[in-house]
């Protein structure tokens, strides 16, 4: 099997200010997942390397630069799929680690349960050996002013990162598969930003932002989380590829399914096991970029596709 990846950087109203960074940042997220698939690395391995690379990117909602609750906190959560055997591990509303894709990962490999929050999740973190962070060191300008705003209108747009001036930051995901053909999938965020203390989104929901199946593909997915919760976008999505839609026309329906139930906008990235790609996003724009045949393929605005090769380094 030829390895693939794709990832995104969150769907929303993202003004021009910040499309370069999001270019950039998406770019070598999908590189350092790409190392990790052409160097025999697993799925699971490189989903994972891809959303750190984000997690690190204060162009992204996650990790460092991570939107901000009402009380101007940071509160993450993220959650990793294996389509092997459906292993999940995710956790929710982490406030003082860097990385909240590896502990997920962590809670996949090592413990008997799913999802794991807050107080539960630094534990079992600590237990680990991951290292805590000041919790300011998370928060980015971008952030603070992103709140700041939020905070003088009190109303939540309808996408997760609010109306255009609120800091254009994204939740971020990634899907491969690997030489194997085992199919992984990892998703991150920082949420809402003026969300209410202890709010869980989508993004650590198993079928919600994150699925993944070895007998079909596996999605990623981003924006309004209230919405993509309701809808189980991510699995809806997978049962539309199991019906026999491929990846693109099962993604865009799934999107446009949601957002013309629920009025409210999302954006994903889908694999099929056969390694055909989706992309589609209701939202004005969503960084994705994806790896196939030493070619990445990338965009951010409705219907742009731009291509260089693997081995130009533009980033
Ligand atoms: N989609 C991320 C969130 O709403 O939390």
């Amino acid at each position: 099997m030829q390895p693939i990846i794709i990832v995104h950087g969150g769907a929303g109203d993202i003004p021009t200010s910040r499309v370069q960074g999001k270019l950039d940042g998406i770019r070598v997220a999908v590189r350092a997942g790409y190392e990790v698939l052409k160097k025999g690395g697993t799925s699971l391995d490189a989903v994972e390397a891809a959303v750190v690379a984000m997690e690190k990117d204060e162009n992204f909602n996650a990790g460092y630069g991570s939107v901000l609750n009402l009380r101007g906190e940071v509160e993450m959560e993220a959650s990793i799929m294996s389509g092997t055997k459906l292993d999940v591990g995710a956790v929710t509303l982490i406030k003082d680690f860097l990385h909240p894709i590896s502990i997920a990962h962590k809670v996949l490999t090592d413990s008997p349960h799913s999802l794991l929050g807050g107080e539960g999740a630094k534990l079992f973190a600590l237990e680990k050996g991951f290292k805590t962070v000041p919790p300011e060191s998370l928060i980015s300008e971008n952030a603070k002013n992103a709140l700041d705003k939020f905070l003088k209108h009190g109303e939540f747009g309808r996408t997760e990162i609010g109306t255009k001036d609120e800091g254009g930051v994204g939740t971020v995901g990634a899907v491969a598969i690997d030489a194997n053909g085992h199919v992984a999938v990892a998703t991150s965020t920082g949420g809402m930003s003026g969300k209410a203390v202890g709010r869980i989104g989508d993004t650590p929901q198993i079928g919600s932002g994150t699925y993944a199946d070895d007998n079909i593909g596996g999605v990623s997915t981003t924006g309004h989380g209230e919405s993509i919760l309701k809808y189980c976008v991510a699995h809806a999505i997978v049962k539309l590829m199991e019906n026999g839609l491929d990846a693109c026309t099962a993604t865009t329906n799934a999107i446009n399914g949601m957002t013309s139930r629920l009025n409210n906008t999302a954006g994903a990235i889908s694999l099929s096991n056969k390694g055909d790609v989706g992309v589609h996003f209701s939202s004005n724009r969503m960084a994705w970029a994806y790896v196939k045949n030493n070619k990445v393929i990338y965009g951010i605005d409705q219907g742009q596709v731009l291509e260089e090769s693997y081995d130009e380094k533009k980033n």
